[in-house]
């Protein structure tokens, strides 16, 4: 998805090994559809070549203050005033030490200090080694960065490029290029608190074997990743999948439809908007096996007797939370016919606000699929996308219906 379409970004280098990470970030930023203009410091190109970047961001890269090619020779204010953010990745234990203190004896700080800070955003990634990270020099310096009106994102952990570990290695590309996508992204559903279940739910039958389905949890990840873009605090309940957790979402990760249930009810109180996005399976067993089932002599097959799940979703409709109006309820209805006919009997039997229908031989597994937003009104199709294109036209659909 174009996340960054039409945005600019000046994406600056200072000295540190972790400008090798640099690239990629240059070009996952680029591949989300930004314009990138590389500016990099003399030690910067110490780690890596302007002609790298300048492949990568299909731009020449600026590295002088003294730089001719501007007309007016103000490379400081040319490149600054179009740029939505300044993104310094890596940025180096001196170089925030320099941005402090308000210095600018080199372009990249003379940008960061020229910047309109009104409309472009200063973000700074950090890179540094262990010892110099929880200095307390740098520790005042971040601080300080912060109240002065700066991002200044996490470190990742682990093992430093000097051979020691800890704290202080610079995120990894993607890690930054969620963050700066937030920044970025409208804040809507800012304050609103969204609780959202996802993925399958596996039943077991005895410790080794269970029922289970074919979701694949990417529709409720990309609604809670696009619902935290645009602000809101996301916990999201989550049945077994292979998924990565969406940065800055708080993951609860169940197996059975029963744990689910108790997770949604224990996380009720604390919501404005719920969204049932999981495919809960429908029947469990009564009594599972507490050993794994042996195939006996004459091979019968042993039987089960199901019981059926707690039904979420209509639970949480009758809470009364919801029945007062403070809770705004979504559901999905998987169907493989009728479906706009059916969508309709389901936003009435569960008493959501919206049912969001999809055919289910288009969306099991697959990173598109088409909807159709049901709701008291009438219907309207989003039309076939990306999974993370038509989260983000759900949550903005769902962020006009709260304001
Ligand atoms: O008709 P069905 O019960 O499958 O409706 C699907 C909707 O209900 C989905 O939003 C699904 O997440 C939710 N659901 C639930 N708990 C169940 C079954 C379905 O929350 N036990």
């Amino acid at each position: 998805m174009n996340e960054l379409l039409n945005k600019r970004i000046v994406l600056g280098l200072s000295g540190g090994i972790a400008c090798y990470k640099a690239a990629e970030l240059c070009r996952a930023l680029v591949k989300a559809g930004a314009q990138v203009q590389v500016v990099m410091t003399q030690a910067a190109t110490q780690f890596i070549t302007p002609v790298t970047m300048q492949a990568l961001s299909n731009q020449p890269v600026f590295e002088s203050q003294w730089d001719a090619r501007e007309p007016n020779n103000m490379a400081h204010i040319n490149l600054t005033r179009q740029a939505d953010l300044i993104l310094v990745a890596p940025a180096s234990a001196d170089f925030m030490a320099k941005l402090l203190h308000g210095r600018a004896d080199d372009l990249l700080s003379l940008m960061c200090l020229a910047r309109p800070s009104s409309t472009t955003q200063l973000v700074l990634a950090p890179a540094m080694n262990r010892e110099m990270w929880s200095h307390p020099a740098t520790k005042r310096n971040v601080e300080q960065l912060r109240l002065d009106g700066a991002h200044v994102l996490g470190v990742g952990s682990g093992d430093q490029a000097c051979g020691e570990t800890g704290d202080g290695r610079m995120l990894e590309a993607d890690e930054i290029l969620q963050d700066v996508i937030c920044l970025l992204s409208p804040k809507d559903l800012q304050g609103k608190r969204l609780l959202l279940t996802a993925g399958p739910t596996f039943e077991a039958l005895d410790p080794v074997r269970g029922l289970t389905n074919r979701s694949s949890g990417k529709m409720g990840y990309a609604l809670a990743q696009s619902a935290h873009q645009r602000g809101a605090q996301v916990v999201l309940v989550s049945g077994p999948t292979h998924l990565q957790v969406p940065r800055g979402v708080n993951v609860i990760q169940v197996e059975s439809g029963q744990q689910m249930h108790h997770a949604v009810m224990t996380h009720l109180e604390e919501s404005d908007v719920f969204i049932a996005c999981a495919a809960v399976a429908d029947w469990r067993a009564l009594e599972p096996a507490t050993h794994k089932l042996k195939k006996n002599d004459k091979q019968t097959p042993p039987t089960f007797e199901l019981t059926a799940n707690p039904d979420i979703l209509a639970a949480v409709c009758k809470c009364e939370k919801a029945l007062s109006g403070k809770l705004f309820c979504v559901g999905f209805a998987a169907e493989t016919e009728n479906l706009e006919q059916n969508a309709k009997t389901k936003l009435e039997r569960k008493g959501a606000q919206v049912i969001l229908g999809n055919l289910a031989q288009n969306t099991l597994g697959r990173d598109d699929n088409t909807l159709l937003w049901v709701d008291a009104k009438g219907t309207f199709e989003i039309p076939n996308n990306t999974k993370a294109a038509l989260a983000d036209e759900v949550m903005k659909q769902i962020a006009q219906r709260l304001s």
